[in-house]
C-alpha cells in the first residue's frame, strides 16, 4: 500500500502575546492510499491546525509532512503549490464559497490556476461534478439562493474537480442538520470507494465519525490512534 500522508513529530505553536499555545505536539501519523479517516476531537484540540498543514496551507513549527513519501519544504513554496493546486481537495468548515459566483463558477475556481487543461476537458469536468454532487438543477444558483447542505455540496465538488488524490475535510458538517449530515458524508464514501480517493475528515461527531474506516483521536495537540 502506498503511503498518502506521513508526519513525524509534527508541531504547531503560536504565539499570542507573550504567551504561546502549543496546538500539535509531536504529531505522528501515517495515511494510506484509499484510507477514510477520522481526526476527532473537542474545539480546540487541534484539528484545523493539523489538517491545515497536511493540506499545505499552514507550516509546522516543528517536525516533517510526506505527501506521497516527498518530504514537504515548507520554507518553498514552488516545491509545494503542485502538490497542493492537483493532489489536494480542501473541504472548509464555512464552505468558504464566493458569493457572487453562481454554482458553476464556484467549481470552476481550482482551474483558475491550472492552465495545462483544455477547455472542454474543463467543461466536462465541471457539469460531471455538479451532477455527481446532485445540484444539476441548481448551476445558475448564488450560494446564498440554496440551502446548508446544497452549498456543502458545492464545496466538495470544487474539492474534487481536478481530481485530488487526497481531500482534507475540516468537520463538513458543523452547520448541517443530521439528516443532510448522513448524505454528506454518503458522498463522501462513494467517492472513496469509487475514486479511491483518500479522505480525512475531522469532527467531533459520534454520527459522522462512524462512517470512518479508521479513528485518530486528538487531544490539547496530541494525537493517538483507537484501537
Ligand atoms: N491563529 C491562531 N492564533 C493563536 N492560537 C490559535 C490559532 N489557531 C488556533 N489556535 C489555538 O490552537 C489550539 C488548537 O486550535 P484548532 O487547531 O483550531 O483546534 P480545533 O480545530 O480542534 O478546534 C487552540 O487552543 C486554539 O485556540
Ligand atoms: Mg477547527
Amino acid at each position: 500500500m502506498k503511503t498518502t500522508v506521513k508526519a513525524k513529530g509534527l508541531q504547531k505553536y503560536y504565539q499570542l502575546g507573550k504567551v504561546q499555545v502549543e496546538a500539535l505536539k509531536q504529531v505522528d501519523m501515517e495515511i494510506l492510499e484509499g484510507e477514510l479517516v477520522s481526526i476527532i476531537g473537542p474545539s480546540g484540540s487541534g484539528k484545523t491546525s493539523l489538517l491545515n498543514i497536511i493540506g499545505l496551507i499552514d507550516t509546522p513549527s516543528g517536525g516533517n509532512l510526506y505527501f506521497e513519501d516527498q518530504k514537504m519544504v515548507f520554507s518553498d513554496f514552488n516545491d509545494m503549490a503542485p502538490i497542493r493546486n492537483e493532489k489536494i481537495g480542501y473541504i472548509f468548515q464555512n464552505f468558504n464559497l464566493i458569493p457572487v459566483l453562481n454554482v458553476y463558477e464556484n467549481i470552476e475556481i481550482p482551474f483558475l490556476i491550472r492552465k495545462n487543461i483544455s477547455k472542454k476537458e474543463k467543461h466536462e469536468r465541471i457539469e460531471t461534478v455538479i451532477e455527481q454532487v446532485g445540484l444539476s438543477k441548481y448551476k445558475n444558483h448564488k450560494p446564498d439562493q440554496l440551502s446548508g447542505g446544497q452549498r456543502q455540496r458545492i464545496a466538495i465538488a470544487r474539492a474534487i474537480v481536478h481530481h485530488p488524490k487526497l481531500i482534507l475535510a475540516d468537520e463538513p458538517t458543523a452547520n448541517l442538520d443530521s439528516h443532510t449530515s448522513q448524505t454528506i458524508m454518503e458522498l463522501l464514501m462513494k467517492l472513496n470507494a469509487d475514486m479511491k480517493t483518500t479522505i480525512i475528515f475531522s469532527t467531533h461527531d459520534p454520527l459522522v465519525m462512524s462512517y470512518a474506516k479508521k479513528i485518530l483521536k486528538i487531544k490539547d495537540g496530541v494525537l493517538t490512534e483507537d484501537e
